[in-house]
């Protein structure tokens, strides 16, 4: 594997695809609303939808391996936070045979370099058997800086563990950490 020759490109629409199929490999279906559409089918439409805030690294061959994007500015957020505009992390995936090899925190930097205006959220996800959330040591080399701890009770609360692979509503094996990165005026 060269790491050489990965860049980090605008996200454009032929990279759709293997982004979503990224998505739906490593983040399973937790996040899922709708119970109606296929998994990749609606990790397509959502990041179509979204597309112009995506970067994505690309290897020699223009295959995607990793992605992240950083959303609009908005107002409202389900964390009982009242933080003004700010904007949030949408995803940060990188395929597992290219993880922790820096590819995360490169993708982020560069997602954070052009969202300066307002603080950024990073809903951090975790399992309880890992310890912590996957992404933080990503989040301290970028400068993100821990605001609140939503425990194990914010998923089943929101209803995304009733699309969980493992369909059990009780289940308190994942929780969330809410993230903030100020810009340096
Ligand atoms: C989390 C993720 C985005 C990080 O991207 P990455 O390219 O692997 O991260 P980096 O190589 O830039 O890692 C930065 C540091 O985090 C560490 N790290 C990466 N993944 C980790 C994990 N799952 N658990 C613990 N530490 C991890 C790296 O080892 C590195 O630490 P080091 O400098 O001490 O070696 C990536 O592992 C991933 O896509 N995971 C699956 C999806 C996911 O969990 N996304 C985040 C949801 S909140």
């Amino acid at each position: 594997m060269n790491l050489k020759n990965i860049r980090i490109v605008k996200a454009e629409k032929k990279h759709v695809r293997q982004m979503a199929g990224l998505v739906s490999e490593n983040l399973g279906t937790c996040n899922l609303v709708s119970g109606q559409e296929d998994i990749l089918t609606r990790n397509i439409s959502e990041l179509t939808e979204a597309l112009d805030c995506y970067q994505a690294a690309v290897d020699e061959n223009d295959r995607v391996i990793g992605l992240c994007g950083i959303g609009n500015p908005k107002i409202g957020n389900d964390y009982g936070l009242d933080i003004g505009m700010h904007r949030d992390v949408l995803y940060v995936v990188i395929d597992k045979a290219y993880q922790k090899k820096g590819i995360g925190t490169a993708l982020l930097q560069s997602c954070l370099k052009n969202s300066k205006d307002y603080p950024v959220l990073y809903e951090a996800w975790g399992e309880i058997k890992n310890g912590d959330v996957n992404s933080y040591k990503m989040l301290a080399k970028c400068s993100f800086k821990m605001l609140k701890d939503l425990g194990t009770s914010f998923y089943k609360d929101h209803g995304y563990c009733a699309y969980c692979v493992d369909k059990d509503k009780n289940c308190r094996a994942c929780f969330c950490k809410i993230y903030i990165f100020t810009p340096v005026r």
